[in-house]
């Protein structure tokens, strides 16, 4: 994030959806990839892709209960998903997402700069739906995705995740957020 970015910003976001793991779509195999369950005894393997401050982070979602996995190819770290589960409601979560009762969001989605295009995330959302569905039980898994990150959207739409009726518009100062508005979209 830039400087300016870090003062001030302002972002817009589509949501998504999965109801479950029946709706998944198949992905095109292009790597071997394994997902590995993000635990406190490897949460430092984060550093070897991405800054040290992703390791306190990932120990605080680990506290919290969150469930977070890493993307391996040949032995490598190469990507990490997260997701949130809220047994009850759970408002401004993040600062702008509300969660209704056994919903839960998917969010920290990363993939290395040089392994992107491969479809790592997609088989990493893949796998990490399929798992979160089996485990808790959840009616609605949501994601929060920049109007611009063509590759992230792109990536969800051919899971099989579907966009939700409203957009959310989000202003922070200093990385906080200051003010947020849902639009609710005319399909
Ligand atoms: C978004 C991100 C996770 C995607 O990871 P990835 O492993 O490269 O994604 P995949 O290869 O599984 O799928 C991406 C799809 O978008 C396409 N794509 C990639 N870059 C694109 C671009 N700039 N414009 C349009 N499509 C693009 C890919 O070709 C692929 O589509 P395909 O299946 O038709 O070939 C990765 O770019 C990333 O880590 N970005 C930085 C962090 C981020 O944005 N996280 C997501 C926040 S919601």
């Amino acid at each position: 994030m830039s400087y300016i970015n870090t003062l001030f910003s302002i972002c817009k976001y589509k949501i998504l959806y999965i109801n479950s793991a029946v709706d998944l779509q198949k992905v095109e195999q292009r790597v071997q990839v394994k997902l590995v369950p993000i635990t406190l005894d490897n949460v430092t393997f984060v550093r070897s892709f991405k800054g040290k401050s992703d390791v306190n982070k990932f120990r605080r979602f680990l506290n919290t209960g969150e469930l977070g996995f890493y993307a391996e190819v040949n032995s490598e770290i190469v990507g990490h998903i997260w997701v949130k589960h809220c047994a009850q409601p759970e408002k401004n979560i993040r600062g702008y997402i509300d969660l209704l009762e056994d919903e839960a969001v998917i969010h920290h989605i990363h993939v290395a700069s040089e392994y992107r295009s491969q479809h790592i995330f997609q088989m990493m959302l893949y796998d990490a739906v399929r798992h979160i569905f089996s485990q808790k039980n959840i009616k609605r898994l949501l994601a929060d995705v920049e109007t611009g990150n063509t590759a992230s959207l792109r990536g969800f739409e051919k899971v099989g995740f579907k966009y939700l009726d409203k957009e959310l518009f989000v202003i922070r100062i200093l990385r906080r957020v200051v003010y947020r508005r849902i639009f609710y979209l005319k399909i």
